[in-house]
């Protein structure tokens, strides 16, 4: 791992939120090889002070690592969404009582979200108004 170029950060200008969303995932890769760097020092030592040291910034790195995740579901939408479907679609593959059940539970839980998009892009039949109406034929009423 290099060290970050001090002068990386002087931009003539201010990120998008877009870019913004891109460093922030940077920031998390970052929280994720110091927990893991501390952890593997951790391991290499019986010096009980550094053990204790390290164990104390892992738990704030872990703690970092969450507020970015965070922030990111803020400055990216989709993610949220990806994040909050994840949580189901992993505890039904870990309770599922063998490897198939977890596929066809995973893929039920897949099958239900679509249905879902697919309903809420659908286009919304309004009685009066014959065909489905656009943003533009709405304009002109
Ligand atoms: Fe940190």
């Amino acid at each position: 791992m290099g060290l970050t170029d001090p002068f990386v950060g002087l931009v003539p200008r201010k990120m998008t939120d877009t870019e913004l969303a891109r460093a922030i995932r940077q920031n998390v890769a970052a929280e994720v090889d110091a927990i893991n760097l501390y952890a593997a020092h951790m391991d290499a030592t019986d010096n009980e002070s550094a053990r204790r040291i390290l164990s104390h910034i892992i738990d704030e790195e872990k703690e970092h690592l969450a507020e970015f995740l965070e922030l990111l579901k803020i400055l990216d939408p989709t993610q949220a969404l990806d994040i909050e479907k994840a949580g189901p679609k992993v505890r039904a593959i870990v309770e599922a009582p063998t490897a198939e059940a977890a596929h066809e539970a995973h893929d039920a839980l897949e099958a239900s979200d679509d249905a879902v998009e697919a309903a809420e892009t659908a286009p919304v039949q309004i009685p009066g108004l014959g065909k489905s109406p656009t943003v533009g034929s709405l304009r002109k009423q």
